[in-house]
């Protein structure tokens, strides 16, 4: 089984080509087409702006995808005419499209899989319509895929997933607890009531007057400081629900902490590398106890971290460290932050529940 899968819900416009084997994967090409760039003038993403570069982006990360893959041939084709209407809501994306996709050739593959939801709603639509366009010119089946399921999907090149298993699923939109009973059947357990821990990372680089997206550049300074001062430093910050006898979270408090303890002083390298070091260090407490409770309350044979901010190498060392006797995984670091591969790796795995593809910006990981 080929599967050739389209992520754009956000501002990475992907595309991967996975090849699925008697329960082994092969990647056959992982294409990821970053437009952080462009967003990191305005200090986030911009819907409108994300939308029209994945149009422009879209085929040439194809072409790129397709070649990598050994699957791109040329050739002229009749385009059904219904394309046409699918394509015209994103300009650039109908312009590229007609002068280079309509002469590929079908690949060799057996299903195209493309992201649903949640995200960017106009984000979303231009990896939909033209993963549909792309399904009539090459008459291969599009499925729906939840980008959460993706990031749990995203583990399976590190391990195998044994169910029941625990996800906490940290990203820039999202940051849940989950409990997965298996493929398909999940249950939100917990969830911040406020800002993602992703958004809170890069809230926080931004009083930094750090580049977004902020928590790679927290995570640097952070471990600066580890490496120069072996213990914490006068910076205190506060550790939302820390306390609390529920699974949820909050870290616009933390923000907020942050905000206030810079008002009155200059930000120096040296402030940067203290708060920095603190703030992560209260973001990891608070996951350390919470996956603890969880842990607790729900006993899994598998422990998954997954989602942008499992790339923080951090946060992950701890909370390994902090759990015993069951399985942790989490994905290999090309495949925390958004990606194609996950997507084809969900749509692989998981049933499929749904034959109309529509964007749904809000869509739950736990909705059928
Ligand atoms: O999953 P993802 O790529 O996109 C969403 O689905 O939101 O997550 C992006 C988030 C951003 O907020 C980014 O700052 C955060 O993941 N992130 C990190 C690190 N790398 C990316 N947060 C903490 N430490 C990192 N090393
Ligand atoms: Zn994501």
């Amino acid at each position: 089984m080929r599967i050739l899968a389209i992520e754009t819900s956000c501002d990475e416009t992907a595309i991967s080509i996975l090849e699925a084997k008697d329960g082994s994967f092969n990647v056959l090409s992982h294409v990821v087409h970053s437009q952080i760039d462009m967003h990191r003038e305005y200090g986030g993403v911009f819907p409108t702006v994300a939308k029209r570069e994945h149009g422009k982006n879209l085929v040439p990360v194809l072409t790129e995808a397709l070649e990598k893959a050994g699957l791109y041939q040329e050739k002229k084709q009749e385009v059904p005419k219904e394309i046409e209407e699918i394509l015209s809501k994103n300009p650039d994306l109908q312009s590229s499209f007609y002068t280079k996709a309509v002469n590929i050739d079908k690949p060799n593959i057996d299903r195209i899989a493309v992201t649903n939801g949640p995200g960017l709603e106009p984000a979303l639509w231009a990896g939909i319509s033209f993963a549909k366009a792309l399904s009539l010119m090459w008459n291969i089946e599009v499925y729906p895929v939840n980008h959460m399921e993706g990031h749990i999907a995203s583990v399976l090149l590190s391990g195998n997933i044994e169910f029941p298993a625990l996800a906490l699923l940290v990203s820039g939109g999202h940051t849940e607890l989950v409990l997965a009973n298996s493929w398909g059947d999940y249950k939100i357990i917990g969830k911040t009531l406020d800002d993602a821990a992703g958004e809170a990372f890069d809230k926080v680089a931004r009083l930094l007057d750090l580049p977004y997206p902020g928590g790679p550049e927290i995570s640097k300074l952070a471990k600066v400081h580890r490496e120069k001062v072996a213990e914490s430093n006068d910076f205190k910050l506060p550790r939302p629900m820390i306390g609390s006898d529920d699974l949820n979270f909050s870290f616009s408090g933390i923000k907020t902490a942050v905000r206030y303890a810079l008002q009155d002083i200059e930000i120096t390298n040296e402030v940067r590398e203290k708060m920095a070091r603190e703030f992560e260090d209260a973001v990891t407490e608070v996951f350390i106890k919470k996956v603890q409770m969880a842990l607790d309350e729900y006993p899994v044979k598998t422990f998954i971290l997954a989602g942008g901010v499992s790339a923080n190498t951090y946060l992950k060392r701890n909370l390994k460290d902090s759990i015993q006797d069951i399985e942790f995984i989490t994905p290999e670091s090309n495949l925390s932050t958004d990606n194609a591969t996950m997507i084809a790796l969900a749509a692989y795995i998981s049933p499929n529940k749904s034959k109309e593809i529509v964007a749904k910006g809000n869509l739950r990981v736990d909705e059928n």
